[in-house]
């Protein structure tokens, strides 16, 4: 194994998209950002110069962080931002994990440009459990704004009302027409990435199929699909078989909203694949993106997404739990006088009907150095009222509670949660992000889960094992880790606007006693608050 050193500077660009510019915050003034490769094993050593003027930090998302949750990256939680001048060395090693990642921003909304690609070969001499391919490529799916986006979001939050939508879709940062030259007979590895902000996507190349290999740097049984569905901070990798002799094929990310009430943009970013040597007059072949609300083709899409386990070697998953977790996830309304609109209140989101308020201090920090006052260990394992989470219309209050709280683990202990979707003010899907772990998706369902009945049906052979999940709209998932990895993560609706809004907690897992089972030590280079 190697180490990696990287330079991330952090400046501003002018860009030009939709015929309007603006000056964006980028890495090395790239959009998207620079991809970060490495080998499982490799140790990465980033170090992130902010010369800008916004507070900034990155986020290896997917990144397990064994015991090294100072390099994690949310804002505020693991570390305190890097401020304008500032330079942070970010230092970590990739255990035990090979595939596609992304990092980016995390700090309001700067992850709107500040995004990229983490590639981690699998350790040299070390095959892909799937036929080589002949290429690979990096395609980042993701949205963009005509404003600046920490002006939307600032607005929103003044107004109380929900932020405006992008103007476009995007892939590999541009919005229109992109020709992708690809030679015939050939097998193509596509590393994709859903680096929206607010919006699940779809992804589909006329005249082709995927072969679905890998999700969030876990391999997958291999199946086919014409379709794949990505939820922002998900990753794909997907073989697709250059079968046809010549010819242009449009490739289309659309969005996924079944949610009856939200308003959604749906410019359908589009590029082409183009095979060598066809003429550019040549007409394309276009393709019909599924329905925004097209849920059953969303449903089959994650169904099939299996680990490479089996009944003689099942999957890692635990089989008995210590934290039996039920947590619903939704949006509420809370007072707000100050709101310019809204009559007085403004929209949140809350995890067992706590609106998470970010501290003014890193929580792990804060844990560390035993801080007093910056977060209580309350956090509602259970919901403190049931209802029937999903009912139509709504049957609970709306009104949530503020707090900076945690959820504590035992260092080892097994964990379940299950997510539960809330109709409050509209279902809607959310994709739940856990930092620090990987999970196993054991089960999901529509309607209100009953441990009578649902828990029977877990899958703990052949779950899937990621990092992202989106819980069904109007239902629930259920996912089961061991937490092994000390520290405070993170797990937060990775649609930005939830996110901001308070759909969000932490776990703090303790120390194990084992030489080691601690967090290292803080670097003297990290920032303070
Ligand atoms: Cu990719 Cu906490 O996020």
């Amino acid at each position: 194994c190697k180490v990696r050193h990287y330079k991330f500077n952090v400046v501003l660009k002018n860009t030009t998209r939709l015929c309007s510019s603006k000056s964006i915050v980028t890495v090395n003034g790239k959009f998207p950002g620079p991809t970060l490769y490495a080998r499982e094993d490799d140790t990465v050593l980033v170090k992130v110069r902010n010369l800008v003027n916004h507070n900034v930090t990155i986020h290896w998302h997917g990144v397990k962080q064994i015991r090294t949750g100072w390099a994690d990256g949310p804002a505020y939680i693991t570390q305190c931002p890097i401020i304008p001048g500032q330079s942070y060395l970010y230092n970590f090693t990739i255990t035990g994990q090979r595939g596609t990642l992304l990092w980016h921003a995390h700090v309001n909304w700067l992850r709107s440009t500040l995004h990229g690609a983490i590639v981690i070969l699998p350790k040299r001499g070390v095959p892909y459990p799937f036929p080589k391919p002949d290429k690979e490529l990096v395609v980042i799916l993701g949205e963009w704004w005509k404003s600046d986006t920490e002006d939307v979001i600032n607005e929103a939050l003044k107004s109380g009302l929900a932020p405006n939508v992008s103007d476009v879709h995007t892939i590999n940062g541009l919005p229109g027409i992109v020709s992708v030259a690809y030679t015939s007979g050939k097998t193509y590895l596509l590393r994709i990435i859903n680096a929206a902000l607010n919006e699940e996507l779809f992804f589909k190349i006329a005249g082709h199929l995927f072969t679905v290999v890998e999700v969030d740097a876990s391999y997958v049984k291999p199946f086919k699909t014409d379709n794949l569905l990505i939820a922002p901070g998900q990753t794909t990798n997907a073989l697709l078989n250059t079968d046809q002799n010549s010819g242009k094929y449009t490739i289309v990310a659309s969005t996924f909203m079944d949610s009856p009430v939200v308003v959604v943009d749906n410019l359908t970013a589009t590029a082409i694949l183009h095979y060598i040597g066809t003429l550019a007059t040549f007409p394309t072949v276009l393709t019909t993106p599924p329905l925004r609300n097209a849920t059953q083709v969303a449903n089959n899409f994650t169904k099939s997404l299996k680990s490479l386990n089996s009944k003689k070697n099942p999957a890692n998953v635990p089989l008995t739990v210590d934290h039996s977790l039920l947590f619903t996830i939704g949006l509420g309304i809370n007072p707000c006088p100050s709101c310019t609109a809204g009559n007085g209140s403004r929209v949140v989101a809350a995890v067992n009907n706590v609106t998470f308020v970010m501290p003014t201090t890193a929580l792990l920090q804060a844990h560390y150095f035993n801080t007093q006052g910056v977060f209580t260990t309350d956090f509602p394992g259970n919901p403190s009222q049931v209802y029937n989470y999903t009912a139509s219309p709504p049957v609970a209050s709306s009104q949530t509670t503020n707090g900076t709280k945690v959820y504590r683990l035992a260092f080892n202990s097994t964990v379940q949660v299950v997510l539960q979707d809330t109709g409050v003010i509209a279902p809607e899907s959310h994709p739940v992000h856990l930092h620090g772990f990987n999970f196993f998706v054991v089960g999901s369902g529509v309607g209100n889960y009953d441990p009578k009945t649902d828990q029977s049906t877990f899958n703990l052979v052949d779950p899937v094992e990621r990092n992202t999940i989106a819980v069904p709209t109007g239902g629930w998932t259920a996912f089961r880790f061991r937490a092994d990895n000390p520290g405070v993560w993170f797990l937060h609706c990775h649609f930005e606007v939830h996110t901001t809004w308070g759909l969000k907690m932490a776990f703090l897992v303790d120390n194990g006693k084992g030489p080691n089972e601690s967090l290292i030590p803080p670097p003297n280079d990290l920032p303070k608050c």
